[in-house]
């Protein structure tokens, strides 16, 4: 099946082949039956998608963020979910407590992909739109805290692009808590990453150090904590401690900030 998915959006392959590979191990560490469904309805051969190093990397964001996401819900039951770049990820399937809305926002060629084997429910949304629009939130209720989720996404942007991403969101929604992938800007060389090597995909804006940097372009964002893949990968098995170490600082990590409060 021909996709016609764009460069920046063909990434989105790279953590669902992952997550469906991952789901099919024997004592596989994440379950994604819907990866594997996908992968296997679109017919898509996932060679060049799941490399070791991004394959140990894509299974610890998954546990970090599925677990940090849930926290945030238990925290507020009723809460608005928003992800970000969603690609074809089923996290409310995860971590769907009964009582949450969630909105996937995507791309519009992105979201005509997710529509051939998703559908919407009553709280379970699809946005079509590019999060640099200025209306890409319209559809989404305003009056509740917001959690959002922004999975290997924010590496893609500029910093300027970014800083516009955070300011929409904090000026569109008056309480939140940001999930963020943030990357280094040393590991910003695509020739270093197994899998986006592979794609036409550019990275843009990553921190020097830290993800407090993030606060730098917002003044309304604070900072609440951060964990590093390679912490998360001293839990994920052998090779995984041994990757994560060899790693270290350097990794990707799971910053949070909140608003509002
Ligand atoms: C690496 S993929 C991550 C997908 C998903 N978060 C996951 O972890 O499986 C990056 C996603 O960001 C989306 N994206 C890129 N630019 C975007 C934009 N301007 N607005 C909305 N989504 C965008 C891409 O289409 C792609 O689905």
């Amino acid at each position: 099946m021909n996709l016609h998915l764009g460069d920046v959006e063909e990434t989105a392959l790279i953590p669902l082949a992952v997550r469906a590979n991952e789901s099919k191990r024997k004592n596989a560490r994440i379950h994604d039956p819907k990866a594997v469904e996908i992968i296997d309805a679109l017919g898509i051969d996932t060679k060049n998608f799941d490399k070791l190093v991004t394959h140990e990397c894509v299974v610890a964001r998954t546990i970090l963020f599925d677990e940090l996401t849930k926290m945030y819900i238990r925290e507020n039951p009723d809460a608005v979910c928003i992800n970000l770049g969603c690609g074809l990820d089923d996290r409310f399937s995860r971590v769907d407590n009964g009582r949450i809305s969630w909105y996937n926002v995507d791309l519009p060629d992105s979201i005509e992909v997710r529509k051939k084997v998703y559908e919407e429910s009553g709280r379970e949304k699809m946005v079509g739109c590019s999060i640099l629009d200025d209306h890409w939130s319209d559809g989404i209720p305003k009056e509740k805290p917001v959690i959002v989720v922004a999975e290997g996404l924010f590496m893609y942007f500029s910093r300027e692009q970014v800083s516009a991403i955070l300011n929409s969101l904090t000026t569109s929604f008056s309480k939140g808590v940001l999930l963020a992938e943030l990357m280094r800007q040393k590991m910003m060389k695509e020739d270093m990453h197994d899998t986006v090597k592979h794609t036409n995909a550019t990275f843009g804006w990553g921190i020097e150090k830290t993800g407090k940097e993030l606060t730098l372009l917002n003044e309304r964002i604070s900072f609440v904590k951060e964990t590093t893949f390679s912490e998360q990968m001293k839990h994920d098995g052998f090779m995984s401690r041994i990757l994560g170490s060899i790693i270290g600082d350097m990794n990707n990590r799971l910053s949070v900030f909140e608003w509002g409060r």
